[in-house]
């Protein structure tokens, strides 16, 4: 597995201790991708969370969909031990798959799922990336799927974008200052101000937050084959990007 900054445990460790501190709208999002998940409650669907990190999204959709099964993939194997352990309740409905989204992860399906979900990750992508990710997705659905987003993007112009980062850069020293915090946590976000605020104007490559807007990710989808793409929610610099396989 590649080095990835993901991969360090005590960042899984931070992130999955934070996460709801750091992340403004964490659990308002969670709650707008489970709500549009086409399945019925007796439905044995597969349910795929992408970067689904150490499991908090999967743990509630199979709370949700008491007949669903559940992958979740991630780069990190040290999130993917956290994911585990969170999931083990729920014992052959849940599973955890090492890889990165660029490789074909899907290949480790053992059917088409009814809706690929995904959280804070995909914008680590490079365009390119999630053009091919999109397409992946699209092709690995089952007919009526959906593919549910929700990421950190960027606004049209400059100004407003470098506004957001300022804003969220703001929250996380506030949160770094008062030690809601671990110490490998508050290295990640001030290294997150430094490349989003800092130096917000220098190119992105794989693995930076490469943020792009909302049209242009619903353009990849439309590309991607999505008969019917939307975004539902969209708050500062985080959206929920919508698209169903007709
Ligand atoms: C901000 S965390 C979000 C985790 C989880 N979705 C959540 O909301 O709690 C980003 C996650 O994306 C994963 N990730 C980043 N780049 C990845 C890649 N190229 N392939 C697979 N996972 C990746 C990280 O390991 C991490 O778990």
């Amino acid at each position: 597995m590649p080095d990835n900054r993901w991969t360090q445990s005590d960042l899984a460790a931070g992130y999955d201790a934070g996460a709801a501190l750091i992340h403004p709208y964490y659990h308002e999002l969670q709650d707008l991708l489970l709500r549009p998940v086409p399945i019925a409650a007796d439905d044995e669907a597969v349910l795929v969370d992408l970067g689904g990190g150490t499991g908090r999204l999967m743990e509630r959709l199979l709370d949700a969909f008491p007949k669903a099964r559940g992958v979740v993939v991630d780069i990190s194997a040290p999130a993917l031990e956290l994911a585990t352990a969170r999931l083990t309740r729920f014992g052959p409905r849940a599973r955890c798959a090492c890889s990165r989204l660029q490789d074909p992860w899907e290949s480790q399906l053992d059917s088409a799922p009814a809706a690929i979900v995904s959280m804070s990750a995909i914008h680590h992508l490079d365009p390119a990336e999630k053009q091919d990710l999109y397409s992946r997705c699209f092709r690995a659905l089952r007919p009526g799927g959906a593919l549910l987003n929700a990421d950190e993007v960027r606004a049209g112009d400059g100004a407003t974008y470098l506004a957001h980062c300022k804003n969220w850069a703001a929250r996380m020293c506030r949160l770094i200052d008062s030690g809601q915090v671990t110490p490998g946590m508050a290295e990640a976000l001030c290294k997150w101000e430094a490349r989003n605020v800092t130096h917000w104007q220098a190119p992105r490559r794989s693995g930076d937050d490469c943020h792009e807007t909302i049209d242009v990710q619903l353009g990849y989808y439309s590309a991607a084959g999505f008969a019917r793409v939307d975004c539902p929610w969209k708050k500062e610099m985080w959206a929920v990007m919508r698209g169903m396989k007709a």
